[in-house]
């Protein structure tokens, strides 16, 4: 039995080896994002993020769909008219779990898309740092089809991640596309037929706890804040990040890969990492 069997009602958390399976947990309604599904993920990967058992995690969904994006009914319809503050603190909610928390998150993390994924789902896709989608998985950036544009960090996420005139082109026709055409737009890394997809997620998760926990994370960091800052400000921050690397790490891995490939002679940093 999972340690984390129950805590959640609508996300469901399986920690195997590492890796924590972060599942949206409402199938009957597509893992459609609620205001309380959005509490609970805040929740979650503050507790994931504190567990010295994960290293990885791997948000998916359950059923067929990884999100249909936010709840037209209890995050739109039912909150019409409520007060500002209420309005403020749910959208604050919203981009809390979905791109705050996992843009920077400590610990490596990896979209695994196994179906529908749409509108408000672009802002955690795209925050996780790897994505693997299914061939068959369905994207669309739905919003022109009921009457909005894109909101909370969309439009941003795709303009990180597809190209300009495909970007405009899905915001604008709100057409879908499939797993095997993200790929190849580089949304995401990979697609694989949704047979392998977990099997695919697992194998890039074992790659990923090979590597030193603490150097990888100050890698992702300082490569995402990149796009955001001029030539001079990145010598600066990269190099922060370098320093901030060789003195928390608590394994002292920069001093083990140049001893293993300078005075051993063991590894060929080239061609594979060195042992921890
Ligand atoms: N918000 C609220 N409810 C949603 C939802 C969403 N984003 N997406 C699906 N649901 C609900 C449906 O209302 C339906 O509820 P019901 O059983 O009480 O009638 C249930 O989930 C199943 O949806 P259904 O449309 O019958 O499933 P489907 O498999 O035929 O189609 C989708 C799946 C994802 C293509 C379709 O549900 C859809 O277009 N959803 C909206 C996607 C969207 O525009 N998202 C952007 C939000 S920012």
């Amino acid at each position: 039995m999972s340690k984390y069997e129950g805590r959640w009602s609508v996300v469901k958390v399986d920690v195997e080896e590492g890796i924590a399976w972060v599942t949206l947990n409402r199938p009957e309604k597509r893992n459609a994002m609620s205001p309380q599904l959005n509490r609970e993920m805040i929740d979650i990967l503050e507790t994931l993020e504190l567990d010295d058992d994960v290293q990885v995690l791997v948000l998916t969904g359950a059923g067929e769909s990884w999100s249909a994006g936010m709840d037209l009914k209890e995050y739109f319809r039912e909150t019409d008219g409520k007060s500002d503050v209420f309005q403020e603190k749910m959208r604050r909610d919203c981009s809390q779990w979905q791109w705050k928390l996992l843009r920077f998150y400590n610990k490596a993390t990896i979209a695994m898309v196994n179906g529908w994924c749409f509108g408000g789902a672009f802002s955690p896709l795209v925050a996780c740092d790897l994505a693997i989608a299914a061939d068959e998985a369905v994207f669309g950036l739905s919003e022109i089809n009921w009457g909005i544009p894109p909101g909370n960090l969309v439009s941003k996420a795709v303009a990180d991640t597809m190209g300009h005139r495909a970007a405009l082109y899905y915001v604008m026709t709100g057409e879908t596309w499939t797993g095997k055409q993200a790929a190849e737009m580089g949304l995401v890394n990979k697609s694989v037929p949704r047979a392998q997809l977990r099997d695919e997620v697992k194998a890039l998760a074992g790659k990923l706890l090979e590597k030193n926990p603490a150097v990888l994370r100050y890698a992702k960091h300082g490569f995402k804040r990149c796009r955001e800052l001029n030539w001079e400000q990145n010598e600066d921050y990269l190099y922060a990040k370098v320093d901030q690397s060789n003195g928390r790490d608590p394994e002292q891995g920069r001093a083990k890969g140049l001893k293993q490939f300078l005075d051993d002679k063991t590894i060929k940093p080239g061609l594979q990492s060195y042992k921890r």
